[in-house]
């Protein structure tokens, strides 16, 4: 297991639909996922997806529990999840925060679906049907999202609410 390079903005691997994973016996499944915990773990990431580290598969992990990058945020169960698909609950949506490993330095806010139901596989291949809501539903929709190559720029309504986190929130440096 290693802690991997993150591809940054603008790399053409995030700007792609990534493969649905076939074989969940490649070991070199199970190898990409403990690189994948050994990245976010060493950059405080609350989650991160299988193309940040170049790996172009429908495969995400999140886990959140006393996140210095997300100091108020609810915790969410440490999570692989594979070819996923998200099906909204409500039209709901809210507005927060967010920042990802590939943007460092920054923050947007973002709308999302507050209540969603995500299905997907786990590394073993067994199936997954999981309803969250609020921060765990965020974390979900920012991760598929780079499946489909979209990063959380894309979707902020207003550029005002993107910039330097320095900028953005002076008193957290302190
Ligand atoms: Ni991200």
């Amino acid at each position: 297991m290693a802690v991997r390079p993150v591809l940054k903005m603008g790399h053409p691997i995030l700007q792609q639909t990534a493969a649905p994973v076939t074989d969940f016996d490649d070991p070199k499944l199970a190898a990409i996922v403990g690189d994948m915990f050994d990245t976010m773990a060493a950059l405080n990431g609350a989650g991160l997806a299988a193309p940040q580290i170049g790996e172009s598969i429908q495969l995400v992990i999140f886990q959140v529990a006393n996140n210095s990058r997300y100091p108020t945020a609810e915790a969410v169960p440490k999570t692989i999840l594979i070819n996923p698909t998200i099906t909204p609950l409500s039209d709901t949506q809210v507005d927060d925060w967010e920042g990802c490993l590939s943007i460092p330095g920054m923050r947007g806010l973002v709308p999302r679906y507050q209540s969603i139901r995500y299905t997907g596989y786990d590394l073993n291949g067994t199936p997954l049907a999981i309803e969250a809501s609020d921060f765990h539903a965020r974390v979900v929709q920012h991760e598929v999202d780079h499946l489909f190559g979209i990063l959380y720029p894309q979707r902020i309504k207003d550029l005002r609410y993107f910039g330097f986190e320095s900028e953005l929130f002076p008193a957290d440096l302190s």
